[in-house]
């Protein structure tokens, strides 16, 4: 164990930078605490702050703020009063997200992330725990291994953390009796080895005394170490095995300053490269060499994991953001269905079929995911059946995107196998996921050129496809409407089809009802049927309530460009009820009808239509004669 920092604070003031090149030089090692306050968690963040005399400026400003009981960096800081302030800091900013503190010794820098330890926090642990090298899981000695160390320890596992520290704590209480921390240590042992961790640390702490913090207790002969925070300054992380993977480089821009140069940017997530590499783009599979690996400072002879720089190709090849350079020997693989484990992280439960944006390192698509193969109770590691995952649900799910993706096993890449699900509409992380592999029938299943394509079959047609997609409530014209256009093209010679709600749920879709996620499965199945007549070369024509933006805007994105026409039929709530051609209205206001869209189900109104009828403005002849001059026009 070296002396804390503050050796380095006189560095500080005499030569700031010879200070600071010492820093950078520093590694950087990213840790997680798990356990509760009751734990000893805060004393224990409070010690190894303490210890290391290093406190954030920011806290220690807040701290000041809070009582002017705290000195400055440097002097001396109460110890008590720093672990009750970091409790309250904790206590408030508990629902908000996880708190990085930052501490540093002679060795190494540290990153510390405090997630509360409850399980309807599970989230923020994620969150802490996605980025950690190391995870410090807390156990008071008096109580044992917990139902919470369990789930602390499969969420650690689970994503990825490779270094498991077990803090007995609380020793002091117990009389600094080895037998319990066998104890404990055996127990843990045997829960450890069932889920996979194969490897951990023991440590019998006191944070409050500071037995077996910066060095060995004389309370614990019978230990024979390492200390904590030794632990943590010596134990190797992340980057030397990274190196020693694959190369892989997500390109994250492409810079183009001028003709003369073209260079593709990014962070290694893996591997080494020199120029004279061979390498290949995915998902194209191009194959082209290193030229130079261009930064700020100059060329560089190599590259390693964790560095980010520019490269240039020998050849002109086709790449962008999103594509990922990877050793020509051993690319990762693309696919576009997989299997994944899910952290449901929203409030707003998973939709089964509804469509988010995934986002994998530099890469983002869309897509979809299937209802779970399982729930996992984290407490008890049960499979459980389910339909969906609920805030803090973690389960095993299938998943398709849109296009493939450059991918490699969560387990063996942590920056190609993570990844983010984004709710398309309000923009928010929903979940974060962990890949396991791609499923087979991806692989085997190939788009087939064919050798007559859409235009041509449009051509003979004599038209354009096109894709009028009628919204709006139930009763509010939609089928009528849609009936006269087709009537109207038909007479000009046009090819048609109509798709009706109340008949194509007589057939293809006589398995769906009115649920949530039986209505994206309607329009999924619909927009699905819908595109593949249009590319038949016909115009298109669907009347479905369709109530959610969500599929609405999936099924634009299936169509090229300008295809897809949002027919708004704008009919009120009050005007449907009123006209209420068949009767429904009146049986779901009895309660006979159960998720009537505009009574118990919601109706989200486009907010910009190509299209938009006012039914109580116009007739049914004159809304399909503008439909017709808006299509043709
Ligand atoms: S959608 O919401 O999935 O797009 P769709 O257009 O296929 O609905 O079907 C709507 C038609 O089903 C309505 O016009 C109505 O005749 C009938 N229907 C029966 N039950 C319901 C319900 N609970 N909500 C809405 N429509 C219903």
């Amino acid at each position: 164990m070296t002396d804390p920092v503050y050796v380095t604070d006189a560095l500080i003031a005499e030569d700031i930078d010879a200070y600071l090149a010492q820093h950078q030089q520093k590694s950087l090692l990213r840790f997680i605490t798990c356990g509760s306050v009751d734990d000893g968690k805060s004393t224990l963040i409070g010690r190894l702050l303490y210890d290391s005399k290093m406190i954030f400026e920011d806290q220690l400003a807040a701290l000041e703020a809070d009582s002017k009981r705290v000195g400055t960096q440097g002097q001396e800081i109460d110890f008590a009063l720093l672990v009750d302030g970091l409790a309250a800091e904790r206590e408030q900013g508990i629902t908000i997200d996880v708190a990085y503190r930052f501490f540093t010794t002679e060795k190494r820098k540290f990153i510390v992330a405090d997630t509360p330890g409850h399980e309807q926090y599970t989230r923020n642990m994620v969150t802490g725990a996605s980025t950690a090298d190391l995870a410090v899981i807390l156990i008071d000695a008096r109580k044992g291994v917990l139902t919470q160390t369990r789930r602390h320890s499969f969420l650690a596992h689970l994503l990825g953390i490779r270094h498991i520290v077990l803090a007995v704590n609380k020793m002091d209480l117990v009389g600094y009796d080895k037998a319990v921390f066998d104890r404990i240590t055996l127990a843990y042992r045997a829960f450890a080895s069932e889920i996979g961790i194969t490897n951990f640390t023991a440590i019998p702490i006191s944070g409050f005394k500071g037995d077996n913090i910066t060095a060995l207790s004389d309370n614990t002969p019978w230990f024979k170490g390492p200390a904590l925070i030794e632990h943590l300054e010596n134990v190797e992380i992340g980057a030397a095995a990274d190196e020693a993977k694959p190369f892989r480089l997500p390109v994250q821009w492409v810079n183009r300053p001028n003709l003369d140069f073209r260079g593709f940017s990014g962070q290694l997530a893996s591997g080494k490269v020199r120029p004279g590499d061979a390498v290949r783009i995915l998902p194209s599979g191009k194959t082209t060499t290193v030229d130079r690996i261009v930064t700020l400072d100059g060329d560089l002879d190599e590259a390693v994991a964790g560095q980010s720089v520019t490269l240039t190709l020998a050849d002109e090849v086709d790449c962008s953001r999103g594509d990922v350079i990877a050793a020509a020997d051993a690319p990762p693989e693309a696919a576009d269905q997989f299997e994944a484990t899910l952290v449901w992280m929203a409030d707003e439960a998973m939709i089964a079929g509804r469509a988010y944006w995934l986002k994998l390192a530099t890469q983002s698509v869309s897509a979809t995911i299937q209802q779970p193969k399982y729930e996992i109770n984290v407490n008890t590691l049960d499979h459980l059946a389910a339909k969906t995952l609920d805030l803090n649900g973690i389960g095993v799910v299938e998943l398709s995107t849109d296009k493939p993706i450059t991918f490699e096993a969560y387990g063996d890449n942590r920056t190609l196998g993570g990844f983010i699900l984004i709710d398309k509409l309000t923009n928010a992380t929903v979940a974060a996921g962990m890949l396991h592999f791609s499923l087979r029938r991806a692989q085997n299943v190939h788009w087939q050129a064919t050798d007559i394509d859409r235009d041509m079959r449009a051509n003979l047609k004599n038209q354009r496809p096109a894709l009028l997609w009628f919204t709006g409530l139930s009763g509010s014209g939609k089928s009528t409407i849609a009936n006269l256009v087709e009537k109207k093209l038909h007479r000009m010679n046009r090819h048609s089809f109509l798709l009706d709600g109340d008949n194509v749920r007589h057939g293809l879709n006589r398995d769906l009802g009115f649920t949530e996620a039986d209505r994206i499965e309607n329009i999924r199945r619909v927009g699905e049927v819908a595109k593949l007549m249009s590319d038949a070369g016909l115009i298109v024509i669907t009347a479905f309530i369709s109530p959610f933006r969500a599929e609405r805007e999936m099924v634009r994105g299936m169509l090229p460009e300008g295809e897809f026409i949002e027919v708004f039929i704008d009919t009120p709530l009050a005007e449907a009820e009123r006209r209420d051609v068949k009767g429904l209205y009146k049986k779901a206001r009895a309660g006979q009808l159960k998720n009537f869209t505009g009574i118990d189900s919601p109706y989200e109104a486009p907010e910009n239509p190509e299209i938009r009828i006012d039914t109580t403005a116009m007739t049914p002849e004159e809304a399909a004669d503008l439909i017709i001059d808006r299509l043709l026009g």
